[in-house]
């Protein structure tokens, strides 16, 4: 329960970032300026979300598709990782946020990985919220990636089952997301989370990233209180 409001919190809010190449063509700017945009917009809603109760966070950055766009974007993403991590790593650790990682960490630049290291490492002990950020990360690699570590520990067929996909899972000790949000009024999951969201709540907010704000954040959490999430069995209330 919110202090706040009084309505309940959901500890786990994911969120496909999504917009950002239109936000800058409806500029007139090039597509990398929406990212930048798009990465400044991560700390105040990170901020909001810890403000509000929630203490898992997860952000969809860079899928293990968006290797195919052309080679320009992918730097550029790459080096805006670097920057956001250079620039605001130091306040978010001061605030609290322990920084997490799922996906693939082979496959980019070693200095890249080094420094998603270091942030793990520093804010290890950080409690006040977890950010996780989905980084060449694609939920059907996830679970292949699960499959094959159950079948290298020698798991017999009969121990698999719900509870040992999921802790050989990325997320392992997260639980699944209670909401996801989608920015840019796209309506697919584009290869996320897929394992974790079998019953989270999908929001789909008609605005493009780099302008979504608290606000936005606050009417989400206000609709989700409303909903009635029944898991398959029948509405308690
Ligand atoms: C989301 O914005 C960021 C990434 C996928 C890396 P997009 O770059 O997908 O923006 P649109 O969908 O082209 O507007
Ligand atoms: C999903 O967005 C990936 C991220 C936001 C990181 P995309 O823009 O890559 O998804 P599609 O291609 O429109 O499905
Ligand atoms: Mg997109």
């Amino acid at each position: 329960m919110s202090e706040k409001t009084n309505l309940p919190v959901p500890a786990h809010v994911a969120i496909i970032m999504d917009g950002n190449g239109r936000w800058a063509k409806a500029r007139g700017l090039p597509r990398l300026a929406g990212h930048h945009a798009g990465t400044k917009n991560l700390r105040p809603i990170i901020r909001a979300a810890a403000d509000a109760g929630i203490k898992y966070l997860t952000f969809f950055a860079f899928s293990t598709e968006n290797w195919n766009r052309p080679e320009e974007e992918v730097e550029g993403l790459m080096a805006l990782l670097s920057e956001f991590l250079e620039t605001e790593l130091q306040e978010m650790h001061k605030e609290g946020a322990r920084f997490l990682h799922i996906g693939h960490l082979d496959g980019l630049a070693p200095s890249l990985r080094k420094k998603i290291e270091d942030a793990i490492e520093l804010t290890r002990e950080n409690e006040r919220i977890d950010v996780i950020l989905a980084f060449n990360y694609g939920g059907r690699d996830e679970i292949i990636c699960a499959v094959k570590k159950l079948i290298e520990a020698g798991t017999p067929a009969e121990a698999v089952d719900v509870k040992a996909m999921s802790d050989a899972m990325f997320t392992a000790g997260t639980p699944d997301p209670d909401i996801v949000i989608r920015t840019s009024g796209e309506k697919r999951t584009s290869n996320f989370l897929t394992w974790q969201t079998v019953y989270s709540e999908w929001f789909f907010p008609e605005v493009f990233w780099p302008d979504f704000s608290e606000e936005d954040l606050l009417k989400i959490l206000a609709e989700y209180s409303k909903r009635d999430r029944r898991f398959g069995g029948l509405s308690k209330k």
